[in-house]
C-alpha cells in the first residue's frame, strides 16, 4: 500500500489557511468517492484544541489575561504536535492523504517574534526534532507589508485571539522568511502579486508554494 500524502498549509493568521485546506479536503474526498480505493483525507488543524494539551493552549490563545512563559507555550505547542503524531502516521500508512491547517513553521515563527532572550532559533526548533515531515507545504503570504497588514486587519473576527495584533503580524511574517530561507533552497521574497513561487527544501523532499492571497471581502 502507498503511503499518504502529507500536505501543511502555513502563513499568518487570517490568510486563508482554512478555508484553502477545506477545500483541498473537499476535492480529495470527492476524487476518493468516485475512485475504487477506499482512501480518505483527513484535516487537522494546529493547535488541535480539543485534546488536553489543546485546551490549555486555547485557554492561553482566547484569555489574553492567562499568563505563561513564551517557552511554556511555546513547548505546549509542539506538544500538541506530538500528542497527534501517531494518528497522523496511522493516516498515512492506511494511504489516506492529511492535511495540515499549521505545524512546525508557526511554532518557529511566532515564538520569534517574540524576540524573547535565549530563544533563538535553534531553541525554537529542538521539541519539535522528529516530528514527521510535511511532503508539500502551501505557504500563503502577501507581498507588501502594508497589504498584509490591512488585509489581515480587515478580516472578519481579526483581533480576537492573542496574536491577532497587526504589528505582531508582521514580526511573524518576517521570521516565516528566516524560517522558510532555513529550510528551503532558494527561497526569497516575491516581487510581484500574482506571482506564485515553488521552491524545493535542501533534501529535495519538500516543495513550499508561496502564493499570494486574494481577498474578495476587501475592495
Ligand atoms: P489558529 O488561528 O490557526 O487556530 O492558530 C492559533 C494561533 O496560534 C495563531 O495565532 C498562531 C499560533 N500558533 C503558534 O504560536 N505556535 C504554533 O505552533 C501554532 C500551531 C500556532
Amino acid at each position: 500500500m502507498t503511503r499518504g500524502r502529507l500536505i501543511l498549509f502555513e502563513g499568518l493568521d487570517r490568510t486563508g489557511k482554512t478555508t484553502q485546506s477545506e477545500a483541498l479536503l473537499k476535492y480529495l474526498n470527492l476524487q476518493g468517492d468516485q475512485s475504487s480505493s477506499s482512501k480518505r483525507c483527513e484535516l487537522i488543524k494546529f493547535p488541535e484544541r480539543s485534546t488536553p494539551i489543546g485546551k490549555l493552549i486555547n485557554n492561553y490563545l482566547v484569555d489574553k489575561s492567562f499568563k505563561l512563559p513564551d517557552q511554556s507555550i511555546h513547548l505546549l505547542f509542539s506538544s500538541n504536535r506530538w500528542e497527534l503524531t501517531e494518528q497522523i502516521k496511522s493516516s498515512l500508512q492506511k494511504g489516506n492523504d492529511v492535511l495540515l491547517d499549521r505545524y512546525v513553521f508557526s511554532g518557529i515563527a511566532y515564538s520569534l517574534a517574540k524576540d524573547t532572550e535565549r530563544m533563538d532559533f535553534d531553541w525554537c526548533l529542538s521539541p519539535d526534532i522528529g516530528l514527521i515531515k510535511p511532503d508539500l507545504t502551501i505557504f500563503l503570504t502577501t507581498d507588501s507589508d502594508i497589504s498584509t497588514s490591512n488585509q489581515i486587519n480587515n478580516r472578519s473576527g481579526f483581533g480576537a485571539e492573542r496574536y491577532e495584533k497587526s504589528d505582531f503580524q508582521l514580526k511573524v511574517k518576517a521570521k516565516f522568511d528566516i524560517v522558510f530561507n532555513y529550510f528551503f533552497k532558494d527561497y526569497t521574497k516575491s516581487s510581484s502579486a500574482t506571482t506564485s513561487n515553488m521552491y524545493t527544501s535542501s533534501d529535495g523532499i519538500t516543495t513550499l508554494l508561496k502564493v499570494n492571497v486574494i481577498d474578495k471581502d476587501i475592495p
